[in-house]
């Protein structure tokens, strides 16, 4: 990495400042981008000099026809994409209010179709676009619905777009996480029991798959892989899913109880 530079979304907190931290631990320069100006100061100053915070909305999108030409100016270039930041509004779908709906839909899947499209002409040989999904665009989540959409969409383009870049210097590659123990959580009396049924990751196992997808040019990563290959099992077999579901709700909340007791929650 040493030498390259990364534009990464969601950087504050999380996946987002996980990935950067090892970007410029290997010698990267990293830009980073969050909504909360102060926050993502602090992220950047702990980072060191190969960091930079550039603050912005995602949903912005005159921001982001700008962005990556800020950043190759100040970095000298642009090397990777990182697209990570995302929301969730949990609950059924008759119950959120269409804005919030559509929020998801905006910060998940239409801004990084957005920065990708602004950034490949910036994208030096050797450049690669990774899309941070999820499970839950693999295999539909009930009480997620939204949430599901936007990275099955994050998928489809993202797959869609490794095809029309094939043969060409710039890779697009695709890591989708289960559960993931960072704040996206909020309260998680909210979370589905099922979002809890596979076995949560670290933010730093997330970054692990967002590095070897930018070294190895890998197409799609599923962390935990074996729950990639249980969700594909699902998305191709409804009735499966279907059937499962009740065991996979009980372990879930189980798991749940258990998280929550670990965090001290009762
Ligand atoms: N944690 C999980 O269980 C899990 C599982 C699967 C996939 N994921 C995906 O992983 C990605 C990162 O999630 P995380 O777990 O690291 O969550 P996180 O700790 O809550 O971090 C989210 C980051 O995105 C930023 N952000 C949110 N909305 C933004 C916007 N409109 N514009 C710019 N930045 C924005 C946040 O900063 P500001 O609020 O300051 O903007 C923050 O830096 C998301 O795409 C999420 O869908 C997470």
């Amino acid at each position: 990495m040493q030498g390259k530079v990364a534009l990464v979304t969601g950087a504050s907190s999380g996946i987002g400042l996980a990935v950067a931290r090892r970007l410029v631990a290997e010698g990267a320069l990293v830009a980073l981008v969050a909504r909360t100006q102060k926050t993502l100061e602090e992220a950047a100053d702990r980072l060191g000099e190969g960091a930079a915070a550039f603050p912005a909305d995602v949903k912005d999108f005159a921001t982001l026809q700008r962005l990556p030409e800020r950043v190759a100016a100040r970095f000298g270039g642009l090397d990777v994409l990182v697209n990570n930041a995302g929301v969730n509004h949990r609950g059924a779908a008759m119950e959120q209010p269409p804005e919030a709906l559509a929020e998801i839909v905006t910060t998940n899947l239409t801004a990084p179709i957005y920065l990708t499209r602004t950034a490949l002409p910036f994208l030096r040989r050797g450049g690669v676009v990774v899309n941070v999904a999820s499970l839950a665009g693999m295999v539909p989540v009930p009480h997620e619905a939204a949430y599901s959409a936007s990275k099955a969409g994050l998928r489809a383009f993202t797959r869609a777009l490794a095809e029309e870049l094939r043969g060409s210097e710039i890779a697009a590659c695709l890591v989708s996480p289960g559960p993931v123990d960072t704040g996206f959580f909020g309260d998680v009396a909210h979370v589905p029991d099922l979002v809890f049924s596979q076995p949560m990751s670290t933010a730093e196992q997330v970054a692990d798959a967002v590095l070897t997808c930018i070294r190895e040019r890998s197409p799609e990563i599923a962390v935990p892989s074996l729950s990639g290959k249980l969700a594909t099992a699902g998305y191709v077999f409804p009735a499966l899913a279907r059937a499962l579901r009740p065991w996979l709700e009980r372990r879930g909340a189980a798991n749940k109880r258990a998280y929550l007791a670990r965090r001290g929650v009762s």
